[in-house]
């Protein structure tokens, strides 16, 4: 009720700006009435939603490489693209916000704002121009092309667990606020899909979690396989698909990897990997997410801030999993112990498309160490 009382004292006036900080509603109703609320105190363009993943460098950057780049965008799409990975995983737990946290669960907490927020970045349409309107016009448009997800799906390609106890840190059952029998998810991987032209049938991999091996957030995009594999027979390794890895953080960057011939007789195709660090770029650090976004704001740029039908449109896509899950208190939530890349149950959602999590290495310092590619 802030905006009320706001009005109440006249502290709407129209040069009056306000940033409002997830989460914005708990569910597609919520989410309306709140943003009524709102829009009967400020207009739209006075009301700043904020989703701090927006603020990131390595986010924006996103929009770099695919919008100021030639060579990307011609294979940024279901001819080229076989499935995108997008996992931000963290190795703390709820620290000290369990109190929040039940109310809120991971789906909540991360999944409906910021990496679908960060899925929109991949799959949205170019903007005509980058400005706050054409860009919010372009990242609804995405959200309204999630595919609605059946019940079906809902049970087979939505995992959720909650961490149990692990070699130096207690379950998050035993943590401060939580409720001891707590049903609440600190991890979900699933499946989404976009319904249009250009992501007709390609899946994208959703991945979160509290108390993982270590702290990442990045994207993969698994480019299609080689349609003939002519250096089957002959000795050696032989990598049949491009991966790019958009690194949000930590060590931000980006990273091709293709295969290449190994020095020797033969043709051992090895996987290499062509680096972006933004190091690199120089002295200047990667800003902080919510500075940038404030002061944004107070420039009166709303461009990276979220607009009221995106809220909307993103809350419509989740409600009906939360609702499906308040109905069936039997879905399973899989216990995982603190430490780990969480129940192997999320790795089924990607066996039917052949593929894998890939998952950073605990300590993240160079390309070498991803595992698993
Ligand atoms: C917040 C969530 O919005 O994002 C936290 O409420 C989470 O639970 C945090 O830890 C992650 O943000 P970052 O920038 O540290 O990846």
């Amino acid at each position: 009720m802030i905006p009320l009382h706001l009005k109440e004292v006249g502290l709407n006036g129209e040069h009056t700006r306000i940033i409002v900080e997830k989460p914005f509603g708990t569910d597609l109703e919520s989410a309306r009435r709140l943003n009524e609320i709102y829009a009967s105190v400020f207009g739209e363009n006075q009301i700043y939603r904020i989703d701090h993943f927006l603020g990131k460098e390595t986010a924006q950057n996103i929009l770099a490489l695919r919008f100021a780049n030639e060579i990307f965008e011609p294979v940024w799409n279901r001819n080229y693209i076989d499935y995108v990975e997008i996992t931000a995983v963290e190795n703390l737990g709820i620290e000290n916000r369990g109190g929040y946290y039940e109310t809120s669960g991971a789906l909540r907490d991360m999944v409906q704002n910021h990496l679908i927020q960060l899925a929109a970045l991949i799959a949205m349409e170019p903007p005509t121009r980058f400005d706050a309107d054409h860009f919010r016009n372009e990242v609804v448009k995405v959200y309204e092309a999630l595919t609605p997800l059946t019940e079906k799906e809902m049970e087979k390609d939505v995992i959720r667990g909650q961490y149990t106890a692990g070699a130096d840190t207690v379950a998050y059952r035993a943590e401060k606020n939580v409720d001891p029998q707590s049903k609440t998810e600190t991890f979900v991987a699933m499946r989404v899909g976009f319904d249009n032209w250009r992501w007709s049938g390609v899946p994208f991999y959703i991945r979160t979690g509290k108390q993982m091996p270590t702290k990442v957030t990045e994207v993969v995009i698994h480019f299609k396989k080689i349609p003939h594999r002519m250096f089957r027979y002959t000795r050696g390794s032989h990598p049949v698909h491009n991966i790019l890895i958009l690194r949000i953080q930590p060590n931000e960057g980006i990273v091709l990897r293709f295969g290449m011939k190994a020095p020797g007789p033969g043709f051992d195709i090895k996987q290499v990997s062509m680096d972006f660090t933004y190091q690199s770029l120089g002295q200047q650090a990667v800003g902080d997410a919510y500075a940038r976004l404030i002061e944004d704001c107070i420039q009166g740029d709303p461009t990276l801030f979220t607009r009221s039908d995106a809220v909307e449109a993103s809350w419509k896509f989740f409600t009906p999993l939360l609702h499906y899950w308040e109905k069936n208190t039997n879905v399973p939530l899989y216990g995982y112990p603190a430490g780990t890349w969480g129940p192997p149950a999320s790795e089924g959602i990607m066996h039917e498309h052949g593929a894998k999590w890939t998952n950073p290495c605990k300590n993240l310092t160079n390309t070498d160490q991803y595992c698993e590619l």
